[in-house]
């Protein structure tokens, strides 16, 4: 926080600002805050676990991919901690907390992000609609985001204090912008998050979640592609791609929507800055899900 001070004239020529910023000259908005990130690996938790880092917080990167977590990890801050969690497995989200708790003596901050996007291809159509493809993803999006809830809660609501955010997307905003049973996952993470936040209001903790439009992660490049590997151009250029086809998509112009764009809405959610937002969904989608065709009044 910044706090004016007003020096006398004499010795100073205006006023002078003393802060809690680091030397690169940033506000520090998470210091001596402890994060957990699901699916911190990659994509959208990784531009969080990045942003978190700069903000002075302590994180674990939980996911299942090791390489990119342990990579990660050590590219960052020594408080950066990678731990394999699949968060569809009660036991091990219970490590997850219990492994935090352990290295920092808690947990304010449980981002769950970890989600998958299912065969788009294959099952598009209702009338294919496979049960057990469904059951995967209720699993790792919705069932994965509520033990995540669970167990976060257990230590937070003895500190009466803490802070659960999830990523949940357009497409449980409104319909026709995913597969039906991610769709009906990011409807279920809406609500489950309004019910979560409900319930512990009453100490303290806040519970929100993010809705984002889309954005060239491996989740959407494979999705509008095919999943064959590629080279570092042709990733590239499968960014830029993905990237366009989105613009084209979108409802605000002249501007590409990036992770980091994602990660600055979860920072504001995880920062004292919303200390008053609770069961919220904070859409970021330059407008998209507001309207389908602007009129010209
Ligand atoms: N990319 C988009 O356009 C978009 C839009 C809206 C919402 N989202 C949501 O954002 C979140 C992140 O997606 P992304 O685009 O970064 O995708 P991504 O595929 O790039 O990253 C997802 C990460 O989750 C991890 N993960 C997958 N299953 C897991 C499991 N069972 N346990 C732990 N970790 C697991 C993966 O290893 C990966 O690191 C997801 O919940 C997704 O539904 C994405």
């Amino acid at each position: 926080m910044l706090d004016l001070v007003v020096v006398p004239e004499k010795t100073l020529p205006a006023i002078h600002f003393i802060s809690n910023e680091s030397s690169s000259g940033q506000l520090k908005r998470l210091e001596g805050k402890v994060a957990i990130v699901t699916g911190g690996a990659g994509g959208i938790g990784e531009a969080i676990v990045r942003l978190f880092v700069k903000h002075g917080a302590k994180i674990v990167i939980a996911d299942i991919d090791d390489a990119a977590g342990t990579h990660l990890a050590n590219s960052l801050s020594s408080s950066t901690i990678f731990l394999r969690c699949d968060v569809s497995s009660e036991m091990d989200i219970q490590n997850l907390i219990n492994f935090t708790v352990s290295r920092y003596g808690q947990v304010d901050i449980l981002v769950n992000n970890a989600g998958i996007l299912g065969n788009q291809t294959k099952h598009k159509s209702i009338v294919d609609f496979d049960a057990n493809e469904f059951d995967k993803i209720m699993g790792i999006n919705v069932r994965g985001a509520a033990l995540g809830m669970k167990h976060a809660a257990k230590v937070m609501v003895p500190r009466r204090s803490g802070c659960i955010i999830s990523t949940a997307s357009v497409a449980g905003v409104m319909g026709g912008l995913g597969p039906h049973a991610y769709a009906a996952s990011k409807h279920a993470i809406v609500g489950l998050t309004k019910n979560a936040a409900c319930e512990l209001g009453s100490y303290g903790i806040r519970v929100n979640c993010v809705s984002p439009f889309g954005l060239a992660t491996s989740m959407l490049i494979n999705a509008w592609r095919g999943c064959d590997d590629q080279g570092e151009d042709e990733a590239e250029e499968e960014v830029e791609k993905v990237e366009k086809r989105v613009r084209s998509l979108a409802n605000l112009k002249g501007v590409t929507l990036k992770t980091e764009d994602i990660a600055q809405a979860v920072l504001y959610l995880a920062s004292d800055e919303s200390k008053y937002v609770s069961g919220h969904n904070l859409v970021v989608d330059g407008g998209f899900t507001t309207s389908k065709n602007c009129i010209d009044l």
